[in-house]
C-alpha cells in the first residue's frame, strides 16, 4: 500500500501485513514527523495490482509442459487466485486434462472473432482457459503474413485484458514457432519442464540459446525455474541427470517432480490430480512448486 506523508506529501511504499495492528501514528522517513495512518484514509492510495506472466516452455516433447501448466494453474486457482490459463498448442492438451470442451479459445480471440470475455471458457472456480487446437495454425499464418511487428500479436490482444487476473499462464507446444516467439515477448518469466533423460538436457541447451536471443528485445523476460520432470530413484540415469542439471543450472532448478502414474491417469477422468489422486506424490510435488512459484506458503 501507499501512503503520503500528511506534512510533507513524500510517498512511503509499506507492506500492509508487516504493519502491527492498532496502529495510529506512523513517521515519516524524510520529514521525521508523525502522521496519522488509517486504513480509511483518503492519503492511502491501493497499489496497482501485477499480473504475473509465466510461459511453461521447452522446444523438446512430452516433457511434461502441459502437465505443469495445468496444474501450475489449477493450484494457484485453488489458492483464490485468478488465472487464465492458455495453450497456445493445437494439440490442446490443456482442456482434455481439465476435461472441458470450450467452443472457442485463443484462435477466436487472436483474430478478433470474439471479444475476450466470450472467448475464455471458466473451467474451474478462479480459473479460465483460452483453449488451443488445430485452429491455431490459421492464427501462425496470420502471424507470418504480417510485414511488420507480427511477435507483438500476442501482446496486444492481452495487454488489455491482462489486469483482471493475478496470473497468466501459458502451456506452449513442442518445437520452435511464430507463436512460441509471440509468448516470449509477452510473459516475464519462463518455466522449463526438463524430463530427466539425455536427450532432453541437449534439447535444453539448444532452447535456451533461442531464448537468450529473445531476451535481447524483451528485456523484462527471465529464466525462472528448470523443473527436472520424471523423477524415477530407481533409475540410475535419473540422479545423474539430476545432478548435472544442478551442476549447470544451480539456483534454477526447482525440486523435481517424480513419476508418478496418477499423472498419467488423470486425464482421462478429465480431473486435475488435487482432485484425482490429492493424496499422492504427484499432487504433493505440484504443491510444493505452487507454493516455490507463488512465493506464498500455500497449503491446499
Ligand atoms: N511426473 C509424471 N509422472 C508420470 N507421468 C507423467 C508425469 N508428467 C507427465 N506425465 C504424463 O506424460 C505424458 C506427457 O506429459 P505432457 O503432455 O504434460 O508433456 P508435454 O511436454 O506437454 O508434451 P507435448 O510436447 O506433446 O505437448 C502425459 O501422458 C502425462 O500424463
Ligand atoms: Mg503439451
Amino acid at each position: 500500500m501507499i501512503l503520503h506523508c500528511a506534512h510533507c506529501q513524500k510517498t512511503h511504499t509499506i507492506d500492509k501485513t508487516r504493519i502491527p495492528p492498532n496502529i495510529t501514528l506512523v513517521r515519516c522517513k524524510y520529514c521525521k514527523k508523525l502522521f496519522p495512518f488509517t486504513e480509511s484514509s483518503p492519503k492511502i492510495i491501493p497499489e496497482k495490482k501485477k499480473v504475473r506472466k509465466l510461459g511453461v516452455t521447452l522446444s523438446k516433447g512430452g516433457v511434461g509442459k502441459t502437465t505443469t501448466a495445468v496444474h501450475l494453474a489449477h493450484g494457484l486457482a485453488l489458492a483464490g487466485k485468478r488465472v487464465l490459463l492458455i495453450d497456445t498448442d493445437t494439440q490442446g492438451q490443456s482442456a482434455f486434462m481439465l476435461g472441458v470442451q470450450p467452443k472457442a479459445g485463443l484462435t477466436e480471440l487472436i483474430t478478433g472473432e470474439l471479444p475476450p470475455e466470450e472467448a475464455y471458457f471458466q473451467a474451474r472456480e478462479n480459473l479460465w482457459l483460452l483453449g488451443g487446437g488445430k485452429s491455431l495454425a490459421g492464427v501462425k499464418r496470420l502471424i507470418q503474413r504480417k510485414d511488420f511487428g507480427g511477435e507483438h500479436t500476442l501482446t496486444e490482444k492481452l495487454d488489455p485484458i491482462a489486469d483482471q487476473f493475478d496470473y497468466i499462464i501459458f502451456d506452449t507446444s513442442p518445437g520452435w514457432d511464430p507463436i512460441i516467439v509471440n509468448v516470449l515477448f509477452f510473459v516475464t518469466e519462463i518455466i522449463v519442464p526438463v524430463s530427466l533423460e539425455v536427450m532432453t538436457l541437449q534439447g535444453l541447451v539448444e532452447f535456451l540459446k533461442s531464448f537468450s536471443a529473445i531476451q535481447k528485445y524483451n528485456k523484462k523476460l527471465g529464466l525462472k525455474y528448470i523443473i527436472p520432470t520424471f523423477h524415477d530413484k530407481r533409475v540410475r540415469n535419473s540422479a545423474t541427470i539430476l545432478h548435472k542439471l544442478q551442476e549447470l543450472y544451480g539456483d534454477h532448478i526447482s525440486q523435481p517432480i517424480r513419476y508418478n502414474i496418477k499423472l498419467c491417469e488423470a486425464p482421462a477422468y478429465g480431473q486435475t490430480i488435487f482432485e484425482f489422486a490429492p493424496n499422492s506424490k504427484g499432487s504433493e510435488d505440484y504443491k510444493e512448486l505452487v507454493r516455490l512459484v507463488s512465493g506464498e506458503d500455500i497449503h491446499l
